[in-house]
């Protein structure tokens, strides 16, 4: 049942990523068909070739200065357009009447100083911004943009009224540029803006602060200002304009864009806000400039929950560091970030400190930030990323006194611990620590918070893990990532370990023991290490096989073996060695045994089949083709008439008439017998010369008959010189039946040495075997003689 549920809901799931996929196609293939992009191609029209079906048209920063009914009324399916960075100066809203789909619209940074009203109702977001205009540029018209979302304007002047036609709509956002807006001589002017969540304000960059209108909103809850350009004189400015803005319970976060201010202005900015119901406060790109002197500041109570300070340059050379540091170190908030500045320091709060996190990431902060500071102790986390600290020891002794601090990250710094005669001493209560990019070695392990849980050591100089460490029983996730350790550790010291991230490192041989000791890893990283694919290495294979999947991070893609060669670049994976190469002792038991059996193999077929018989005639029949492929035919050829004269002895005259004569007849092989070619009227001997010498080969038939024969001595001696002054091996011997070496005649030397240093055949008893015999005497005739007839030869 529960079976048949899963596999139903997997394909399911399938089905759902494919459909997913199909999507995405389908999306892309949209875009690509229907976006069409000619931003920066130097247009000074709109392009007439644009696709019909085109959605989305870029045809952003060119010179283009009109644009006309007839550009764009055919692309009816139009819902993108971008121009901004043209040059525009004026627009006939209605040019777009026949795009009823068009839902997002950027004129912005044109020279518009002109539009034409028409409503589109489609539309979502219209850019005016960076324009010419004078005043507002809002049609009554707007007011039927039902789903106008964003809408952004530019203005030389404000009226308070101007926004009417739009105050009923619920926008989420409006982007008012005043880059141009002046002021006219003793005049406050003022605009109401009715609804809209996120209200964007920019300045002129370069000119300093001096808008003096009454910008109000109803529902604002986040507001930004970029460029402000502040001194001492227009300082009031800046916060007479705020006031209004911020009179509304629903602000509650102000963000500042590229300030540039004197200290004594932005302290008059905070004194200002502390007051008022922000609660999160971000200044991006903060300049300081002119001079710094000490300030007061009252904490008063405050909403203000959060102050981000990103990114200051400091134009100010000679000043009192403290005055800077003491208006942040004593502020009444939660939440404090100040970052890529060139702080050196901050003090410890002088009383008992508000804040719960500290966030000094990317400054120049050195060890000696909140030394033997008491009055932190509500601090959770603390960030100390990127700065100057050098001694670990000093930053344990730092966390001393901060009795909630669960967070540290003290990551990109130079970090080092050498202090092996101090024992360090660290918040109990630190639980995540980031000693991450710095340059500790093993001793780290020696100075640590006891309960720490999450330990990040990734890119250090760690080259082991000692064993006698400080147990670390709380610890569950250990990243020593980026490191030359050249061993998984063992989790006898960290009895809790869950999550150890170990890749890039230097182990060559990970030990299978690891998931034994390590009872409670839900999640293993231990790829791109130089993996050794050896013997040893197959239990770790084993026994990541053994664990799910879902444990071992990154396999198998990212397992692969560095050594042997042979392997490099295999993965782990698909490394495979057969357990007999690994396993010594069953290498020797397996040759043993394989011996044993070829060795009995070997002496069954001796016995039963006389093998050796078999390997003698097989030798023979192969050295004899071997020879006869060697013997110069022409010389042979002319003088011979028979392939073979037979000499034997009359006792085997019946095995030579019934067995060998026909045989070899039957093969075309011509045989020299002596009662049947002998020329009568010539001597014995002569005729035997005469045979001997007009046969290719002479061969004896050897029994103990064959010993007994005179004749047959004769024949022998004959053949055999012959066989001398030819220079060619002539001689078959036949081993009819054995002859005892002592049978033979000590003055018959001549037989006993020949049988002594040539081989001979042997005719086998055993019909089975005779088939093998033939072919070795056939061999021996295995040439192309062409032989004179025998009348010729009678004639010559
Ligand atoms: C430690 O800091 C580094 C960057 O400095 C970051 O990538 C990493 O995620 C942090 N580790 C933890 C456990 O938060």
């Amino acid at each position: 049942m529960t079976k048949d549920k899963a596999s139903i809901v997997r394909s399911f799931h399938s089905v759902y990523i494919i459909i997913l996929i199909v999507g995405t196609i389908i999306q892309f293939s949209d875009e690509n068909d229907f976006a069409v992009n000619k931003s920066n191609k130097g247009l000074i029209h709109v392009p007439k070739d644009l696709p019909p079906k085109t959605e989305v048209l870029d045809i952003s920063q060119n010179y283009i200065s009109e644009l006309h009914l007839s550009d764009i009324s055919f692309l009816t399916g139009l819902k993108v357009l971008r121009l901004s960075h043209n040059r525009l100066q004026y627009l006939d809203i209605s040019i777009f009447k026949f795009n009823q789909d068009l839902e997002y619209l950027d004129l912005s940074h044109n020279q518009l100083q002109k539009i034409s009203c028409h409503p589109i109702t489609s539309l979502k977001h219209l850019d005016l911004s960076f324009n010419d205009f004078d005043a507002l540029p809002i049609c009554k018209e707007f007011g039927n943009l039902t789903q106008l979302n964003f809408l952004g304007l530019s203005a030389k002047h404000l009226q308070q009224l101007d926004l009417l036609p739009v105050a009923h709509l619920h926008l989420s956002g409006i982007l008012l540029d005043l880059e141009s807006y002046y002021v006219k001589e003793h005049e406050t002017e003022s605009l109401q803006i009715l609804n809209t969540k996120t209200l964007h304000l920019v300045f002129h960059p370069n000119n300093f602060f001096s808008v003096q209108a009454n910008i109000s909103v109803n529902s604002l809850g986040c507001l930004q200002l970029s460029n402000i350009k502040l001194n001492d004189e227009n300082c009031h400015l800046l916060i007479k304009f705020l006031s209004e803005l911020t009179r509304g319970p629903n602000l509650l976060n102000l963000t500042l864009n590229h300030v540039e201010t004197t200290w004594r202005c932005l302290v008059r900015v905070f004194q200002f806000l502390w007051s008022k119901p922000v609660e999160y406060l971000n200044i991006y790109n903060l300049t300081v400039v002119k001079s710094i002197d000490k300030e007061d500041f009252t904490y008063s109570e405050t909403s203000l929950k959060a102050l981000k300070i990103e990114h200051v340059t400091n134009r100010v050379f000679l000043f009192s560091q403290t005055a800077v540091y003491t208006v942040f170190s004593e502020m009444n908030i939660m939440m404090l970030t100040i970052s890529d500045t060139p702080f050196i320091h901050m003090l410890c709060p002088q009383a008992t400190s508000t804040f719960k996190f500290l966030n000094f990431t990317q400054n120049v902060l050195t060890d000696s930030i909140f030394q033997k500071c008491s009055t932190l102790v509500r601090l959770e986390t603390l960030i100390l990323q990127k700065n100057k600290l050098k001694d670990l020891f000093k930053v344990g002794l730092m966390t001393k006194d901060m009795p909630s601090l669960e967070i540290l990250d003290v990551s990109w710094n130079s970090l080092e611990y050498d202090r092996h005669d101090r024992n360090c001493t660290w918040a109990e209560s630190i639980l995540v620590l980031n000693l991450s990019s710095n340059i500790l070695t093993d001793s780290v392990f020696t100075c640590l918070p006891p309960r720490v849980k999450v330990l990040d050591l990734h890119s250090n100089r760690i080259a082991s893990i000692p064993e006698n460490v400080v147990s670390l029983e709380a610890l569950q996730e250990l990243n020593v990532a980026f490191n030359s350790l050249a061993h998984l550790p063992e989790c006898g010291t960290f009895s809790s370990l869950s999550v150890l991230t170990i890749d890039y490192n230097s182990i060559s041989n990970p030990s299978a023991h690891f998931f034994q000791s390590c009872q409670k890893i839900r999640s293993i990283n231990a790829g791109n290490n130089p993996f050794q694919c050896t013997c040893d290495l197959r239990e770790f294979i084993q026994s990541i096989g053994q664990v799910s999947r879902e444990v071992v991070e990154g396999w198998p893609d990212s397992y692969k073996c560095d050594y042997p060669g042979s392997y490099k670049g295999t993965l782990l994976k698909d490394f495979h060695v057969s357990p007999l190469s690994c396993n010594t002792a069953l290498l020797i038991v397996t040759i043993v045994v394989t011996g044993l059996v070829l060795a009995i193999t070997v002496t069954v077929l001796c016995i039963c089949f006389d093998l050796p018989w078999y390997l003698r005639m097989m030798c023979q029949w192969t050295q004899t083709r071997h020879r006869s492929r060697n013997i110069h035919l022409e010389k042979l050829q002319g003088t011979l008439q028979f392939h073979a004269f037979i000499s034997y002895s009359e006792h085997d005259s019946a095995w030579v008439k019934n067995e060998l004569v026909p045989c070899l007849e039957k093969e075309g092989i011509r045989i020299c017998l002596h009662e049947r070619n002998f020329v009568p009227g010539k001597s014995i001997v002569e005729n035997i010369i005469n045979c001997i010498e007009k046969s290719y080969k002479s061969i004896f038939v050897l029994s103990p008959n064959f010993v007994q024969s005179e004749w047959c001595h004769y024949e022998l001696y004959f053949a055999h010189h012959n066989l001398f002054h030819e220079g060619s091996n002539n001689l078959i011997l036949i081993l009819l039946e054995p002859i005892p070496q002592n049978s033979i005649p000590s003055k018959y030397h001549k037989l006993k040495a020949l049988m002594a240093q040539r081989t001979y055949l042997e005719w086998p008893k055993e019909k089975s075997k005779h088939g093998l015999f033939w072919a070795n005497i056939k061999a021996s005739f295995n040439v192309k003689l062409i032989l004179t007839t025998e009348n010729n030869d009678v004639k010559t």
